[in-house]
């Protein structure tokens, strides 16, 4: 077995690129950098960044506002998943919620995406509704989203 030697670390604007990288790679309609760029705009955006020996590897965003946060997007390079990486950056997204006093925290993720909904099952997440058609696929075709939430004691 290979052993890694994953870091993780807050970014911010400045690793708009590093994260528009990891972002293309893993979803088939990808965020561009202006994108991540103007995230970091709003107050409360937060990302963590997972390394392993200083190669990016996989990110998450979120946002918190008083009591309630928002997963904007999580996503682990191909190569490097399976690997516990998400369970990372879920446990720390968790904790600094927490640091915040956060109560809620809610994400959207695409019906069929098993890893990522058994991922968030996991971590208590519940299903409490379903956005029709929310997701335009790259051939035009529209998905639904799965809204999840847990909450945070
Ligand atoms: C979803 C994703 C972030 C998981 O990342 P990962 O680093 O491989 O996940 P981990 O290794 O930390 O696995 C954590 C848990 O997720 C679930 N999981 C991960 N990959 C899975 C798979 N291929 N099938 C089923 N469950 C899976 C399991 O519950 C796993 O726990 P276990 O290893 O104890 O069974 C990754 O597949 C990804 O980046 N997908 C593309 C982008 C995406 O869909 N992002 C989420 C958008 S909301």
């Amino acid at each position: 077995m290979v052993a890694h030697n994953f870091t993780i670390r807050a970014v911010a604007q400045e690793s708009a690129e590093i994260l528009t990288h990891i972002h293309e790679q893993c979803f088939p309609r990808y965020w561009n950098r202006e994108a991540f760029t103007d995230f970091f705009v709003v107050d409360g955006t937060f990302s963590f960044l997972v390394e392993n020996e200083f190669e990016p590897v996989a990110m998450l965003v979120y946002r918190v506002a008083f009591e309630q946060a928002d997963i904007l997007t999580l996503a682990v390079l191909p190569s490097w998943r399976k690997k516990g990486i998400a369970k990372l950056l879920v446990e720390k997204m968790l904790d600094g919620c927490k640091g915040l006093g956060v109560k809620k925290i809610f994400l959207e993720v695409e019906v069929g995406n098993d890893p990522a909904i058994k991922l968030y099952e996991d971590y208590d997440f519940k299903h409490i509704s379903r956005r029709k058609l929310y997701y335009q696929q790259l051939d035009g075709s529209l998905t639904d989203a799965l809204v999840m939430s847990r909450k945070i004691n």
